[in-house]
């Protein structure tokens, strides 16, 4: 039966690194593919990554004896081994390719003198293995992707939402959209649809993402039934521009800047002797914040904290070729030069190594979805990402999700797939109108507002058992609230604030899930550190979390065990 709707094979939600080169994968396997936006796709996330991406070339003299291996084996004791040990060697091992790959479509690197592409160390890693356009590499990949989309013609849906993802038996057969300009809700049909929307770090203040960071996607998915794993395992980037916390790439300490408080002294000796600066960054952010927290940092009149990110010495030089977009943020938004001054910087949220979990393929349990980036946990990350794997990552695994995607051909919408597309559209016509209609409740603004707030102070950096219950307690209020919550504007076009609404209550799902799990995981590990349960306990934690949604409480928490195969779990001492 032919569809009324929209129909395509493989349909890609998320116009960011992982859903464009996603696109081109299906597109090239001859399947009908399309691409479907909340933002016009070079204003995706992506383009905001600054220091690089890596790959094991062995370019710099330092690192010719570089491998894939040294690299699958960086990522997974970065990880504080909960890895899947296959998942991560697959990331490292296609790196090479993927990179070559983009420099051929025309990403601008970054060049050593004699031609080949320019390679910086990044933290945790044995080698400088980090390619690197100056500090705007996601500018340029996302740019480059983009017009190979536009050279293959593969349509685009941009400002379109995603509110609702349909199944149909367990099967994935479309979304329902909303049209932000226009405010037009519809249905579009799919055999295979590829969740790529990125992550959900808004869910906490003080964080490098942008504003659509709000997990909507993710949350979408899981709400139809596809689990989350290790939504624990939250990334704190060390150095984020006080104030407004923008990223101050990691590049920045690559190329030699160190960190001081306010002592002067370059206080990584007492943390990380051997690798200073470039520990791993969970390392970096609690050192910075334990300096902090012990009134050994600078601070403001309200008494926020920071340390200062020092450059002077690699001279005005450096600083203008390789970080020169570094220096006009902290130019514009900090009013500072790096050429004469120290950045300051604090920690603040970055990255979500958890999201839908997916085997390596991008595929999640639920069939024909499949997931990639930050969106996704294909489990390379573990409990702390390393640097210049997350573009990475949105390359290798944004391949093969493509590629098994489009293996997965379906009958083109049958009846019975236009009838649960209609129930969905039906179903999110009347929830829409149902919170235009309501003229009492709470605001969505105030609820974001406290969640914020406990996520921030709660759910943090450090972590204990009575403020994780609290959050946990705190945000079931606040779905209570948002039950009722009310709309103040109530125009078709444009209309934010029903954007924001409706994306609120997935970040509450979300955050639920970040805190539910964080306070049942009673050890250290990664980015997750308890203070009332110290070090990491592999006997009794070396497992996965997974969160399965429950419509009317809190998720369902399960273990599953995590794949070892050559790297057996050891102390990470750097
Ligand atoms: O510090 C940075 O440039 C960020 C890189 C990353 O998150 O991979």
């Amino acid at each position: 039966m032919a569809s009324r709707h929209p129909h395509y094979q493989v349909l890609v939600v998320g116009g960011g690194l992982g859903g464009l080169r996603a696109a081109v994968e299906a597109h090239a396997a001859g399947r009908s593919t399309a691409v479907l936006s909340k933002v016009y796709p070079v204003r995706s996330h992506s383009g905001a990554a600054q220091g690089g991406i890596n790959a094991a070339l062995g370019n710099h003299p330092q690192g010719h004896d570089d491998s894939w291996e040294r690299h699958a084996f960086d990522t997974i004791k970065g990880s504080d081994y909960l890895a899947d040990q296959p998942r991560a060697e697959i990331l490292a091992r296609d790196a090479p390719e993927r990179v070559l790959e983009m420099e051929h479509w025309g990403v601008y690197f970054s060049r050593f003198p004699d031609g080949r592409i320019a390679q910086r160390p990044f933290g945790g890693a044995g080698f400088p293995r980090t390619c690197y356009a100056a500090d705007r590499t996601g500018h340029h990949l996302l740019h480059t992707l983009w017009e190979q989309c536009l050279k293959r013609d593969i349509p685009f849906y941009n400002e379109w939402l995603m509110t609702r993802l349909v199944t149909d038996d367990d099967r994935v057969c479309g979304v329902v959209a909303l049209h932000i300009p226009s405010g037009e809700l519809r249905p579009f049909s799919a055999d295979a649809v590829i969740v790529a929307g990125g992550g959900h770090g808004r869910i906490y203040a003080k964080s490098t993402n942008a504003y659509i960071n709000t997990g909507s996607a993710t949350a979408a998915a899981y709400a139809a039934g596809a689990p989350l794993e290790d939504m624990e395992f939250v990334q704190f980037h060390p150095t984020t521009l006080y104030g407004t916390n923008i990223l101050i790439s990691e590049g920045v300490r690559g190329e030699g800047g160190y960190l001081l408080n306010v002592e002067g002294e370059r206080f990584m000796e007492r943390y990380a002797p051997q690798v200073m600066e470039l520990a791993p960054r969970d390392i970096v952010a609690r050192a910075i914040q334990t300096e902090i927290d012990a009134g050994r940092g600078f601070s403001d009149r309200e008494g926020n904290g920071y340390v200062h990110l020092d450059v002077r010495h690699l001279g005005a030089d450096l600083i203008t070729t390789r970080l020169p977009g570094i220096r006009q943020i902290a130019l514009d938004f900090a009013g500072v030069d790096p050429i004469d001054a120290p950045i300051p910087v604090q920690p603040g949220q970055h990255y979500s190594m958890g999201g839908l979990a997916c085997d390596e393929n991008g595929a999640t349990p639920l069939t024909g979805l499949f997931a990639v980036g930050e969106c996704s946990c294909i489990s390379v990350h573990g409990a702390n990402r390393l640097g210049g794997n997350s573009l990475l990552e949105t390359l290798v695994f944004g391949q093969r999700a493509g590629e098994r995607a489009a293996a997965l051909v379906g009958d083109g919408g049958s009846a019975r797939r236009e009838v649960a597309l209609a129930q969905a559209l039906r179903e999110e016509t009347g929830r829409l109108e149902a919170l235009a209609a309501r003229r009492s409740g709470a605001r969505q603004a105030a609820i974001r507002r406290r969640l914020h707030v406990l996520m921030t102070e709660k759910v943090g950096i450090f972590r204990e058992a009575q403020p994780l219950s609290e959050a946990v307690a705190e945000i079931a209020e606040l779905k209570a609230h948002y039950r009722h919550v009310m709309l103040d504007h109530r125009g078709s076009s444009f209309n934010y604030d029903l954007v924001d609404t409706l994306e609120l209550g997935g970040m509450l799902e979300l955050a639920e899930a970040t805190a539910l799990t964080a306070l049942q995981r009673t050890e250290c590990r990664g980015s997750h550190w308890r203070v009332d349960h110290p070090g990491r306990n592999d006997d009794a934690w070396l497992k996965h979390s997974v969160a399965t949604y429950a419509p009317d409480g809190a998720p369902h928490v399960t273990y599953a065990d995590v794949i070892i195969t050559r790297y057996p779990p050891m102390a990470r001492s750097y």
